[in-house]
């Protein structure tokens, strides 16, 4: 049955580690956290959407048949309404209020958030519950609004982090056989995850970010692969550079993927710690994502004593996760982030 009215929440995401390998067909370790985006939506009874992105102050107006190409969030708005019609919703009229407290552009994934929020509002209003498509469709037709309407050629790692995400669990997810995500207990026993904002903005879609993805493309078509994570790693080795370090990472971080479960299963969490220094290190020279300051807001972390930190997220800028252990302080604008509730309708 159609509602008058929904709000839907959708989380941000930190990536514990396993950067770059979704679109790579590898594995990643994300969680949700409990920031994020939460729409409030109205049907109305003409075919018009008022949108009203709150923390801008930005309206947009478009009737639901309108398909024009929009950039920023609007991009969002329209792409999501094209999407579902697409897939056989009936979209109506909606009064739409965009609010949460996630911050934009900080690699906390706030794009999918916005996407997956979205998506589950209008779902609402139309009357169709998430579980009908079912959560990893809606990821599927979330990333094309990010891939077709808002031109980045992001993976699918944000939108399953924010839909599938559960208190206290990561998602282990293989990229290359998306059935399988699997919860991993994330017991920190007193040690800290945080995440503390380079202040450097990026924007998938103008960004370094569509380049990486291509020349992740080029390196498996050369290696004749179909993603890189089935690649020879003998065979990644005589690839000329710069595919040679982007293959190389890729296969050197699901390895890293693999390690962190078995410290976490282990309890070990110095060494988890040390992966995420070595994830880092991998980003910064062989994938070559980092920027003077994230080097500098990983530096702050690690001389505050934590036990390992790295970039995060698609790269060019946003926050820097860190690990510390129970004695010892995070910098004071670090905030500390845990694994919270996947995406879900609010009462309203
Ligand atoms: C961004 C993208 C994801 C993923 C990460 C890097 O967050 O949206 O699909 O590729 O970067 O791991």
């Amino acid at each position: 049955m159609p509602s008058e009215h929904a709000r839907a929440f959708a989380p941000g995401r930190v990536n514990l580690i396993g950067e770059h390998t979704d679109y790579n067909g590898g594995l990643a370790l994300p969680f949700a956290i409990s920031q994020g985006v939460i729409v409030d939506a109205t049907a109305v009874d003409d075919l018009v959407i008022r949108a009203h992105a709150l923390d801008l102050d930005e309206q947009f107006v478009f009737t639901v048949t309108e398909r024009g190409s929009e950039h920023g969030w609007r991009a969002f708005v329209i792409g999501m309404v094209a999407e579902l019609e697409a897939l056989g919703v009936d979209v109506g009229g909606a009064k739409l209020g965009i609010g949460g407290d996630l911050p934009r552009g900080a690699g906390l994934s706030s794009s999918a958030a916005l996407e997956v929020s979205l998506c589950l509002a209008l779902l609402a209003l139309a009357g169709i519950d998430a579980d009908e498509p079912g959560r990893l469709e809606l990821a599927r037709v979330c990333a094309r609004v990010e891939n077709d309407w808002v031109g980045a050629q992001t993976g699918l790692l944000d939108q399953l982090a924010s839909l599938f995400g559960g208190a206290g669990a990561a998602l282990l997810i293989d990229f290359a056989a998306l059935e399988t995500i699997e919860p991993v207990p994330l017991q920190l026993s007193g040690w800290k995850l945080v995440v503390l904002d380079s202040g450097e903005r990026h924007e998938h879609a103008g960004g370094g970010y569509n380049e990486r993805r291509a020349e992740c493309t080029k390196a498996a078509e050369q290696l004749g692969v179909r993603t890189l994570s089935e690649a020879d790693p003998a065979a990644v080795e005589r690839l000329p550079e710069p595919l040679r370090r982007r293959a190389r990472h890729v296969l050197s971080e699901n390895a890293r993927v693999r390690e962190a479960v078995a410290a976490l299963s282990d309890d070990d969490l110095p060494r988890l710690g040390r992966l995420l220094d070595a994830s880092h290190a991998s980003l910064r020279d062989d994938f070559q994502i980092s920027t003077p300051a994230v080097e500098a807001t990983v530096a702050r972390l690690r001389d505050a004593g934590a036990a390992g930190a790295r970039i995060m997220g698609g790269g060019f800028g946003g926050c820097v996760l860190a690990l510390f252990a129970p004695d010892v302080e995070a910098p004071p604008n670090a905030i500390e982030v845990r694994p919270g509730p996947g995406a879900h309708l609010l009462d309203t």
